[in-house]
């Protein structure tokens, strides 16, 4: 299996001389399943969350291919889950790249988000086993709980709602992803317990 390391060198390499011009469909979802591992693996624990985003990326060695896990790291440490341009900059700074290169990696997948979120980030899956059972009426259920759509943040700022492709769950569809924990089977009930223990935990 091809690996996202794979992808990101690619992508660096051509984004260098010929920017704009690659298509990676189907890359993020090798970056979601897991980095590389050439890649640095750490994880980011509540510790994380109150560091600055300059001790975070030095918690990676300094080589291009940390790139995803950086963003990652520094992205999940933000109280509104997204990279800002004095990270994206930091980042490139650190890792001796172009800011184009790093700005075009952060844009490209859309895992990372440029805009502020929620501190929750619940994403759906909508790909076709999903569908087929009824990721719609979890869509409703979530909206319902939550007073938004898709794209939108709740106004406590808790939760921002998403579409996913398929998060290789299909055996036990319906699934979604609330940051980096997957939830399986759902229904009403279950979609319901989980919101409910995540705003208890704040
Ligand atoms: S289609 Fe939803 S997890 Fe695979």
């Amino acid at each position: 299996m091809l690996e996202s390391g794979y992808f990101l060198n690619i992508y660096l390499y051509f984004g260098r001389h010929f920017s704009g011009l690659l298509d990676m469909a189907g890359a993020q979802q090798h970056c979601l399943r897991g980095a590389s591992k050439h890649q640095d693996q750490k994880v980011l624990t509540d510790k994380h969350i109150h560091m600055s985003t300059e001790e975070i990326i030095k918690q990676f060695e300094p080589a291009q291919h940390n790139l995803l896990n950086i963003l990652h790291a520094v992205q999940n440490s933000h109280p509104q889950n997204y990279l800002t341009e004095q990270a994206l900059e930091e980042t490139a700074r650190y890792l001796k790249l172009t800011k184009s290169s790093v700005y075009g990696v952060a844009r490209y997948y859309t895992m990372f988000s440029l805009k502020p979120r929620g501190r929750h980030l619940i994403r759906l899956c909508v790909s076709p086993v999903c569908e087929l059972l009824k990721a719609n009426d979890i869509l409703a259920i979530l909206q319902k709980h939550l007073g938004i759509g898709v794209g939108e943040t709740t106004s406590d700022g808790l939760f921002t709602l998403e579409f996913s492709e398929c998060l290789g769950q299909c055996q036990e569809a319906p699934s979604m992803m609330i940051n980096d924990q997957v939830y399986n089977g759902l229904d009403e009930e279950e979609t319901g317990r989980v919101l409910e223990e995540i705003r208890k935990k704040k």
